[in-house]
């Protein structure tokens, strides 16, 4: 999709199509009930305003979120048609929510196959940039399908995006439009690997599709390094993964130890941040198998590497003055004749010694190594992504994804960054007091603490191999995939994570 800025008048832009969101300004009133809209457009344009007045006063429209109303040939405009788009009630209304009303607008014109739009960046509540950027994200958002391998599918693929603001600097305007777009598009990057079945993302499958992402954004590489290193069994036996091969041994397919580099020109030595995703490819259970209802969805279970992935791409691409490095751990979680079994004691890369009670639980297992060997190659600070727990999505729903730190600081700069990145998380806790339900009677440790508590127990898991270095966890179980539609997404992968890890990263920074 191309991306541009006009800084114009709405009633001069030319376009097939120009959006516009509405608010609801209403108070509510003592009950719900009463609780009557006031819709106005988020522009001060009298043009626009006196075009939609009717439309406004007709009731069609109340600016509720997720609502669409179009008008053809608008009076007084240029544009051919005038989107109005929902962005919730006035009072509420912030870059979260119009990421949503950008993202509505794109799917509703996508679907009547409009292909090209201008969007007016709302007036008044946000920064102009910071506006900028929300829409250019959310329309990104929106524009993602995935039913790609539908014979009968239809590519709806925008074209072209012009984000229309009233007044503000070119140049901010501009930079801000770039970088939301390099967001968007390592988003859906992200989005375009999680989607792939287990059978074609395969973990070598994963690595050749990192290796290919470095090798294009290294085209432009000025003013950083970036390399991309993909090892197979033989280095992870030698690395004495203990815990990555546990779960590797089971399957057929090889599995895949992927790690990026990423080296600006003019970085302190220090801080070097650490990107730690799970990428199972497909997850069985392994021996403790999963029931069949729903096992077709496991294959998303690679959606915290496949974050970390995108995450790169965006940073390459922005080249923050911050070292990083990213370890996805790439494998399939099967059973089979060479499948590790509950009872298994396996020894971690740290040393640590694993009493394996059930073989589902194996994410733990291969980011346990990832962490270990992010410390080893100098990271002073850890996040890891992983669709981690049924428990986290039992206690956060699909809302917010679960987070956990054993660092204050870090954790401030991680909410920070949620913050800029417009996505939710919920933070749960780690206190020592969880430590004793993951105590193994043979080992040092269990890789599963039982009913209670399950998002926890896991976390406490990575705990131990996080160490003293300051990390934060990411349970992103329930917020990776979308079940239903939306209508500012479709359903499917959702790309999580990504924005937030490259805010975290830039906010070093500063
Ligand atoms: N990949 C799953 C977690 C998961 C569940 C992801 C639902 C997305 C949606 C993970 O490997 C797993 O199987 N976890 C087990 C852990 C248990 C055996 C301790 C779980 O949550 O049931
Ligand atoms: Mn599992
Ligand atoms: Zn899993």
């Amino acid at each position: 999709m191309k991306t541009s800025l006009k800084i114009s008048p709405l009633a001069a832009v030319e376009a097939e199509c120009l959006a516009v969101a509405v608010l609801d300004h209403g108070e509510p009133r003592a009950s719900e009930k009463n609780d009557k809209p006031a819709p106005k457009i988020a522009s001060a344009d009298a043009a626009v305003n006196a075009a939609a007045s009717e439309l406004l006063a007709s009731g069609e429209i109340t600016g509720k979120s997720g609502e669409t109303a179009l008008l053809h040939s608008p009076r007084g405009l240029k544009a051919k048609r005038l989107l109005l788009v929902g962005g919730g009630k006035a009072k509420n209304f912030s870059a979260y929510e119009l990421r949503h009303a950008a993202g509505t607008a794109a799917r509703s014109l996508k679907s009547r196959s409009i292909r090209s739009f201008a969007f007016a960046a709302p007036e008044g509540t946000l920064a102009a940039a910071e506006a900028v950027r929300a829409v250019v994200e959310g329309v990104f958002v929106g524009d993602f399908d995935s039913d790609t391998y539908r014979s009968d599918r239809k590519d709806q693929s925008l074209h072209e995006l012009t984000v229309v603001a009233a007044s503000g600097d070119a140049k901010t305007l501009e930079r801000a439009l770039e970088e939301a777009r390099i967001l968007g598009e390592s988003q859906n990057f992200t989005r375009e690997l999680v989607n792939e079945p287990g059978n074609r993302m395969t973990p070598t499958r994963l690595g050749q599709r990192a290796a290919e992402m470095v090798r294009e954004v290294v085209q432009n590489a000025d003013g950083f390094r970036m390399t991309v290193e993909v090892y197979g069994a033989d280095k992870i036996k030698e690395l004495k993964m203990g815990a990555f091969w546990s779960v590797a041994q089971g399957s057929d397919e090889p599995p895949a130890l992927i790690i990026i580099k990423y080296d600006p020109v003019g970085a302190p030595d220090k801080p070097v941040l650490g990107l730690v995703g799970k990428g199972i490819t497909f997850d069985s259970g392994g021996i403790s198998i999963k029931p069949s209802d729903g096992m077709e969805k496991m294959k998303y279970d690679m959606a915290g590497g496949a974050a970390m992935l995108g995450a790169m791409r965006a940073i390459a691409l922005l080249k923050p003055k911050v070292k990083v490095i990213a370890i996805v751990c790439a494998t399939e979680n099967m059973p089979s004749g060479k499948a590790q079994k509950p009872g298994d004691v396996q020894i971690a890369m740290s040393g640590k010694s694993i009493e394996i009670i059930n073989t589902d639980a194996e994410g733990r297992l291969v980011l346990a190594d990832g962490l270990c060997y992010a410390r080893r190659l100098g990271c002073t600070h850890l996040v890891d992504a992983a669709t981690l727990t049924g428990a986290c999505v039992v206690a956060l729903g699909m809302v917010n994804a679960g987070i956990f730190s054993n660092d204050e600081e870090t954790y401030q700069r991680f909410r920070a960054a949620l913050e800029r990145a417009g996505e939710k998380m919920w933070r749960l806790p780690v206190d020592d007091e969880y430590r004793e339900m993951i105590r193994s009677g043979i080992a040092d440790i269990v890789n599963s603490g039982g009913r209670w508590g399950g998002a926890v127990t896991a976390a406490m898991f990575l705990k131990e191999f996080a160490e003293e270095t300051p990390w934060v966890h990411l349970d992103i179980a329930g917020v990776a995939w979308m079940e239903e539609q939306k209508p500012w997404i479709a359903k499917g992968p959702t790309g999580i994570a990504v924005r937030s890890l490259v805010e975290f990263v830039r906010g070093f920074e500063k």
